[in-house]
């Protein structure tokens, strides 16, 4: 019994080497390991031997299973590969190629750019403060001293969001969608002095968000866009002060050598006011078509906060100063990238945002 269950297992092994396509494959297993083959056939007549043959031939039995179970997992899986590489020749693969780069995500260039200004500031000691995007009139305009129909609203057309009628209190403080960060100086000063109203802290803060005007679209304006607004204030913040931060800020920025200047300018919420212009990084202060001949670039507007501002936020003008400032960073990368439309921000055209 044992020398048959031998041969059965040298037969079923040399019948293997000839099985080479897998239907014969198929026809091998189902004569060699399937229900009525004569190893699974001894199986069955176990029961019919002896108390003392039965262990023997039962352990023999199954050890030449296995055997041939693993010869057909082997011969099956030499099998697949030879058809799959026959597959990938027949279809001139190059397997040396290299593989494709995923894509990966990143930032758009405006976040970019808002992250570094925010990284600078932080750097000089500047705590990021967020403020609402939808604002009351009030804090966008009133308390930065643009009393209604003050002619300054002009530089800022506004979108409103329709008032309520029967609502007195909305109607001279309609809800607009913010034109610039201002009023986040507001909020920050008020949330300041609130902790300690008889002897406000100093506030150091810059404040990064989108702001919304009214306006045509063209190269040159959106309807959205960047700023990061900036403000200290504290006991003895002079001018000075405004103009070491902000031609630090340049250098850290638009790189080491860059030169800055301040031109005299107004803006309702700062006396004086000022925009600061940086050599033009392009041609060098020569003059060229990004800075129009002028050799400078205007890159954001400042100016020592003005008392009505600083009472409004709760800081007595007596004692304290400030400065504060506002920067457009869309612009900022408009000028660092060389773009020459705005439009292509909000474009949403991947051949733009993929070069970032
Ligand atoms: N809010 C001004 C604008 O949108 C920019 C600005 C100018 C902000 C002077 C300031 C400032 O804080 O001091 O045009």
């Amino acid at each position: 019994m044992l020398e048959n269950i031998q041969q059965m297992q040298a037969a079923a092994l040399s019948a293997l080497t000839t099985s080479d396509t897998s239907e014969k494959l198929e026809q091998w297993r189902v004569a060699h390991l399937g229900r009525s083959s004569p190893i699974m056939l001894v199986f069955t007549g176990l029961g019919k031997l002896s108390k003392e043959e039965r262990p023997q031939i039962g352990q023999r039995a199954n050890e030449v299973k296995q055997v041939l179970e693993s010869a057909f997992a082997e011969k099956a899986e030499l099998m697949r590969q030879a058809s799959l590489k026959k597959a990938l020749e027949s279809e001139n693969l190059d397997l040396t190629l290299p593989g494709r780069a995923l894509p990966r995500g990143r930032h758009h260039p405006s976040t970019q750019t808002l992250r570094e200004v925010c990284r600078i500031f932080s750097e000089m000691g500047f705590q990021i403060y967020r403020s609402r995007d939808i604002e009351t009139d009030e804090y966008n305009f009133q308390l930065l001293n643009f009393p209604p129909n003050h002619p300054a609203r002009d530089m800022q057309d506004t979108f409103y969001i329709q008032a309520e009628k029967d609502s007195a209190r909305q109607e001279d403080n309609p809800i607009v969608l913010r034109t610039h960060t201002s009023g986040g100086q507001i909020h920050a000063m008020r949330e300041f002095a609130a902790s300690d109203p008889d002897n406000p802290p100093p506030v150091r803060v810059v404040l990064p968000g989108m702001c919304y005007r009214y306006e045509q679209i063209t190269y040159r304006s959106e309807i959205q866009f960047h700023q990061v607004e900036g403000l200290a204030v504290g006991t003895d913040i002079t001018f000075s002060d405004l103009k070491g931060t902000l031609s630090d800020f340049a250098r850290r920025m638009f790189g080491q050598n860059v030169r800055s200047r301040f031109r005299a300018s107004y803006f309702p919420f700062t006396e004086p006011s000022a925009e600061m212009d940086i050599e033009c990084f392009i041609c060098g202060g020569k003059g060229c078509t990004i800075c129009k001949h002028a050799g400078w670039l205007e890159i954001l507007g400042c100016g020592m906060v003005h008392p009505v501002v600083l009472r409004n936020g709760g800081y007595d003008p007596e004692k304290y100063t400030g400065f504060a400032f506002g920067m457009g960073t869309e612009r900022v990368t408009l000028l660092r990238y060389q773009i020459d439309d705005i439009r292509y921000f909000w474009g949403n055209d991947l051949r733009f945002l993929e070069q970032f």
